[in-house]
């Protein structure tokens, strides 16, 4: 099956402004306006996604970096996956670490996985060990994650979800972080693609498997071709609109 390639950029708690927001979209948009046959998204934090919505590009579809399940509701400081596709996001990031480590679990990250679903947003559930042990203890954690947060999810949503595998070791705000390879990616890309069709059999062919963790424009290349992946979802490198138009077109000119 082929599948189209997407390029994720997580902005984080970034940047400090609207003004500047608005600046690095434009300059984003700009540098993917000849992009065909490479899905692109960007999210950014919440208070600036509407305002983004304005600013014309055909290429870039926007998500969210989180979502409460439901709609409307007695949940003081949540937003809802609704509101989110109401004002124009079409993705929504769940499960990353950096929420995970503040509390979030895979029981919450499974309820906003519905709720997403539901609203029409596509889920980009994020998974990923903290560290790597010798005894490949990892590998049943990632295990965990999966099958707790897609718990209750139908065959047929399956090809609008996507998995990102994002190992906390390699992100580039961890202490001390060390590099993954594009052999630790496609390592873990078909264990995840293995408990997908354990759970789900051949539809979990239609899942999007993702890496995430430091990737810049230098590596985009060698996870790509080598990683066993479908695409990348870059934070920091996502910040330098040159940098992340650069890993677009290495993406777009592997899909040629
Ligand atoms: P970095 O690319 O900054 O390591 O971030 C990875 C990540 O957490 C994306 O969600």
């Amino acid at each position: 099956m082929i599948k189209k390639k997407i390029i994720i950029g997580n902005w984080k708690m970034n940047p400090l402004t609207l003004k500047e927001a608005e600046k690095l979209y434009g300059e984003v948009a700009a540098g993917v306006s000849r992009t065909k046959n490479t899905d692109i998204v960007i999210c950014p934090p919440f208070l600036y996604l509407e305002k983004l919505t304005k600013i014309r590009t055909s290429k870039i579809k926007l998500g969210a970096q989180d979502a409460f399940a439901g709609d409307v509701g007695a949940f003081t400081g949540e937003v809802s996956s609704e509101m989110l596709y109401e004002i124009g996001a079409r993705y929504v990031m769940l499960g990353h670490s950096e929420k995970r480590t503040l509390g979030e679990s895979n029981i919450d990250v499974n309820k906003k996985l519905k709720g997403a679903l539901a609203s029409g947003l596509h889920p980009v559930l994020c998974v990923g060990e903290t560290v790597r042990d010798e005894n490949h203890g990892y590998f049943s954690l990632v295990k965990m994650q999966l099958e707790e947060c897609l718990k209750g999810i139908s065959k047929s949503s399956l090809s609008k979800i996507i998995i990102a595998y994002e190992p906390v070791w390699a992100i580039s705000s961890t202490q001390n972080r060390k590099d993954a390879t594009a052999d630790d990616s496609r390592e873990m890309a078909i264990f995840i693609r293995k408990i997908l069709s354990d759970k789900f059999g051949k539809e979990a062919q239609s899942v999007k498997i993702i890496y995430g963790g430091s990737v810049n424009e230098r590596d985009a290349e060698d996870f790509l071709s080598n990683g066993g992946v479908d695409g990348l979802l870059p934070g920091r490198a996502s910040l330098d609109a040159k940098k992340f138009a650069k890993i677009v077109e290495i993406c777009e000119t592997l899909s040629r």
